[in-house]
C-alpha cells in the first residue's frame, strides 16, 4: 500500500463518523433509539421543490452537465432573494456561485486563498469544513476556542499580533453551530473593519440565517460597511428547507472573490444536478409561505428541549437561533464518556462537545430533529445518566 499523505494524519476525527455504525448496532439490539446527533430534521421539504425535481427528471436537457453556470434561474432566484431578504445586491452571473451544498464551497474556497505558511483563524467547536479546508490547502489553522467567557464569539483582540500578520482567512459562523450563539451587530461591524484593515478574507457561514426566535432576525455580513470588499457568505437549502441530502447551496461575494471559488470548482466538480437547482428555485419561491411554518416547528422543539433538559438537571441558554441546544455539563463530567454512556445505556445519541476538539469540552449538542415528546423523553434519559456521574462541587 502506498504511504498516506502527511496531511491526512493531521486531520482530527470527524465528530459524527462513528455514530451510524453504533446506531445500527443499538437498533439491532432492539433499543428505542432517539438520535439527536446530526443537524438533519425529520421534516419534509417544500412540496413545490419536490414537484420541480419530478418535472425536471422528465427533461433530458436538465440532466446534462450544468458546469459552473448551472441552471440560470437558480442564480437569478438567489440574487433576488438576497436583495429582498437582506437588501444586498449581487449580480446573478458573476457574484453568485451555486454549490453542491455549502460545505463543498466552504472547504474549496481555502484552495483559492491559502497555502503553506498562511494562517486561517478557525473557531472551535465549529463546523469541520473550516479546519478541513485549511489543512487540505496546506495552511495552518489558528484554533480559537469558543467559550462562554466571550459569549462564544471569536474575540479578535486576543489573536496574537504575529498570527494576525500571517492570517489570510477568518472563518465565522453566526448564528453558530454548535453553540447556537448569535453575534451582536457591533461585533460583526468590528470584525469586518479588522478584515478590511488587515486584508483578510472573511468566510462567513450563514447556514442558519433563517432561524430566528423571540424576534431575532439574523443578518447577512453584507449588511455591514466594508464587507463587500473582504467577505464571501455561504448559504444553504439544507436546514431552512429540510433539504440536507439534496446538496444545494450557494455563495455570494464580489466578482473578484466569486471568480476564485468558481475557478477552483472547475477543477473538482461539474455542478449539482440542474433538477436540484430547479427545485432550489421552487424552494426559494416558497420562502414567504414555507419558512415561517417550518420555523414554528423548530421553535416548539426549541422550547420543549430547553425546558426538558433544564428540568433534567442540566444548564443551558435558550437559543435565539439554529436547531441546537448547547448543553453544559457539570464540572467533572467529561462530554465523551457522558455521550457514550447515554448512547449505550439509554439509546440517546447526542454530540459530545469534545468531539469538536478541546474547545467544545464541557458541553454536548442536542439537535431539534425529532418532535417535542421525543426530546422530552431524551432529556429524562439524559438526566438518569447524569445522576450516575460524580459531580465536582
Ligand atoms: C454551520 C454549518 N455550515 C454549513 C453546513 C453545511 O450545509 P450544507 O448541507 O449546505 O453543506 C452545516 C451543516 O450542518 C452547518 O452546520
Amino acid at each position: 500500500m502506498p504511504r498516506l499523505a502527511a496531511r491526512l494524519t493531521s486531520f482530527p476525527d470527524y465528530p459524527l463518523a462513528h455514530v451510524p455504525a453504533k446506531k445500527r448496532a443499538l437498533l439491532a439490539r432492539g433499543v428505542d433509539v432517539i438520535d439527536l446527533g446530526a443537524g438533519d430534521a425529520d421534516l419534509a421539504p417544500p412540496a413545490a421543490a419536490v414537484a420541480a425535481i419530478k418535472q425536471a427528471a422528465d427533461k433530458p436537457a436538465m440532466g446534462r452537465y450544468g458546469f459552473g453556470i448551472g441552471h440560470v434561474p437558480f442564480r437569478e432566484a438567489i440574487s433576488a432573494w438576497m436583495q429582498s431578504r437582506f437588501g444586498t445586491k449581487f449580480d446573478p452571473m458573476t457574484e453568485v456561485v451555486p454549490l453542491i451544498g455549502s460545505k463543498e464551497g466552504i472547504a474549496h474556497i481555502a484552495f483559492g486563498y491559502l497555502g503553506a505558511g498562511d494562517v486561517a483563524i478557525v473557531p472551535e467547536p465549529a463546523y469541520q469544513a473550516y479546519v478541513g479546508g485549511t489543512l487540505l490547502a496546506g495552511a495552518t489553522p489558528y484554533i480559537y476556542p469558543l467559550r462562554p467567557r466571550t459569549n462564544f464569539l471569536v474575540d479578535v483582540d486576543e489573536i496574537p499580533a504575529d498570527t494576525l500578520a500571517r492570517t489570510k482567512v477568518l472563518y465565522l459562523n453566526y448564528p453558530n453551530n454548535p453553540t447556537s450563539a448569535i453575534a451582536p451587530s457591533d461585533y460583526l461591524a468590528k470584525v469586518v473593519r479588522l478584515c478590511v484593515e488587515r486584508d483578510i478574507l472573511l468566510v462567513y457561514d450563514n447556514a442558519y440565517s433563517e432561524f430566528g426566535f423571540d424576534g431575532y432576525v439574523p443578518p447577512s455580513i453584507f449588511e455591514f460597511e466594508g464587507a463587500r470588499d473582504v467577505a464571501i457568505e455561504f448559504h444553504s437549502l439544507s436546514k431552512t428547507y429540510n433539504m440536507t441530502g439534496w446538496r444545494c447551496g450557494w455563495s455570494v461575494a464580489k466578482k473578484e472573490i466569486s471568480t476564485v471559488l468558481a475557478k477552483v470548482k472547475t477543477f473538482v466538480d461539474t455542478g449539482t444536478y440542474m433538477g436540484i437547482q430547479a427545485a432550489g428555485v421552487a424552494a426559494i419561491a416558497s420562502w414567504k409561505e414555507f419558512v415561517p411554518k417550518n420555523m414554528a416547528i423548530f421553535d416548539e422543539r426549541r422550547l420543549a428541549a430547553t425546558e426538558a433538559f433544564r428540568s433534567a438537571g442540566f444548564s443551558c441558554e435558550t437559543p435565539k437561533s439554529t436547531m441546537y441546544l448547547w448543553v453544559a455539563l457539570p464540572d467533572g463530567v467529561p462530554s465523551k464518556p457522558f455521550a457514550e454512556k447515554l448512547m449505550e445505556d439509554e439509546g440517546v445519541i447526542v454530540l459530545p462537545g469534545a468531539a469538536f476538539g478541546d474547545g467544545g469540552e464541557g458541553f454536548f449538542r442536542v439537535s431539534f430533529i425529532v418532535p417535542p415528546d421525543r426530546l422530552r423523553e431524551a432529556a429524562t434519559r439524559a438526566g438518569r445518566v447524569l445522576s450516575t456521574f460524580e459531580v465536582k462541587v
